[in-house]
């Protein structure tokens, strides 16, 4: 039923890194991972392999690039398909930040689609990675479905095919990022008009959508679904997700997760000198709605000080809270 369908867990900046998504794809193999957005300067004159270098295990993998300069954007999707392998690159029309907005790049572009269609324009001509765009269905107070149609139509035009859509409007002046993501309200209605108008683009939904019901809702009316927050919140609901949405019945449990989880954090500590914080803060939520859970966060919460064997510190603390 839910064949041709795709679930995507959604970029979130100092979130879904490298460490987040190699976790999260030992519990799902079938989520579409996106990196967090990368800006395009940051790619051209930063340590390309520091910002892109990923694990082959996570893919398919998205990477998310902030700009809205077509050459700039066409070199790093050069350089994202080339060197990195990626499996796609978005273009991010939805940060609604005053730092992104000054660099010409995020939710304010909904406003520019010419820019947004020589991007993609300019990225086609010079690579083959796919390209996709993640916008909101407008900016400031009012909702205007005729705005969105607008923008959606130029940058299809230019041979964007794929779109993810935030289901509410930025609010570029009066609301910093976070209360972007809850004061604007939902209007679902708006993407599902889209995919209704545009049958031939492939269209996912997002914002706001927590639960294996509303994912089954959703996919009537478009192609697939992304989830941010509720998925870094407990991530084992990507366990339902796999039963759920792609009669996956053979995921890890909780404690093959963990160690399985126990290698990679090992290399990763002798090849790049990550700390083991920097890895396990992504498993907080990882006994979400389980007697232990808290347990588990205060154990993490100490877990750079402990000493010994990575094994050891990582199965003893949640010895006593598995299922
Ligand atoms: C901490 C945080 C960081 C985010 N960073 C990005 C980002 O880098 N790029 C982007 O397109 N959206 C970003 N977002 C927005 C999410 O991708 C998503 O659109 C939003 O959270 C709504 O989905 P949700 O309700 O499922 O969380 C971020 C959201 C959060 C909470």
């Amino acid at each position: 039923m839910y064949k041709n369908k795709k679930i995507y867990v959604a970029p979130m900046m100092q979130y879904t890194d490298k460490h987040d998504r190699y976790f999260l794809r030992l519990i799902s193999k079938n989520v579409v991972l996106f990196t967090e957005m990368i800006p395009t300067n940051a790619i051209i004159h930063g340590d390309k392999k520091k910002l892109l270098e990923y694990s082959k295990k996570e893919h398919p993998i998205i990477l998310q690039l902030g700009g809205s300069n077509p050459k700039e954007m066409a070199i790093c999707a050069k350089v994202a398909e080339n060197k990195f392998g990626y499996d796609g690159i978005n273009i991010n029309v939805g940060c609604p930040s005053k730092k992104v907005e000054n660099g010409m790049f995020g939710a304010c572009l909904m406003d520019k689609p010419k820019i947004v269609s020589d991007c993609i324009k300019e990225i086609k001509k010079n690579s083959n990675i796919p390209v996709s765009v993640k916008c909101r269905i407008g900016l400031g107070k009012k909702q205007n479905y005729l705005f969105l149609k607008k923008f959606i139509l130029c940058v299809s035009k230019a041979g964007c095919k794929k779109f993810f859509i935030h289901a509410r409007n930025a609010i570029l002046s009066g609301l910093n990022p976070k209360k972007n993501r809850t004061i604007p309200t939902l209007n679902y209605q708006f993407v599902y008009n889209i995919k209704k108008e545009f049958p031939n683009l492939e269209v996912t939904i997002n914002g706001g959508i927590d639960n294996i019901k509303s994912i089954k809702k959703h996919l009537k009316y478009v192609d697939g679904v992304m989830i941010g927050r509720e998925i870094y919140k407990n991530p084992y609901f990507l366990k339902e997700i796999e039963e759920e949405i792609f009669s996956n019945k053979k995921c890890y449990t909780r404690k093959k997760i963990l160690e399985e989880l126990v290698p990679y954090i090992e290399s990763e500590i002798e090849n790049n000198k990550a700390s083991i914080q920097s890895i396990t803060r992504h498993t907080f939520g990882l006994f979400t709605g389980m007697k232990g859970s808290k347990k588990w966060k205060q154990y993490l919460n100490k877990i750079n000080h402990m000493k010994g064997d990575v094994k050891d510190i990582i199965l003893e603390g949640a010895k006593n809270i598995y299922e």
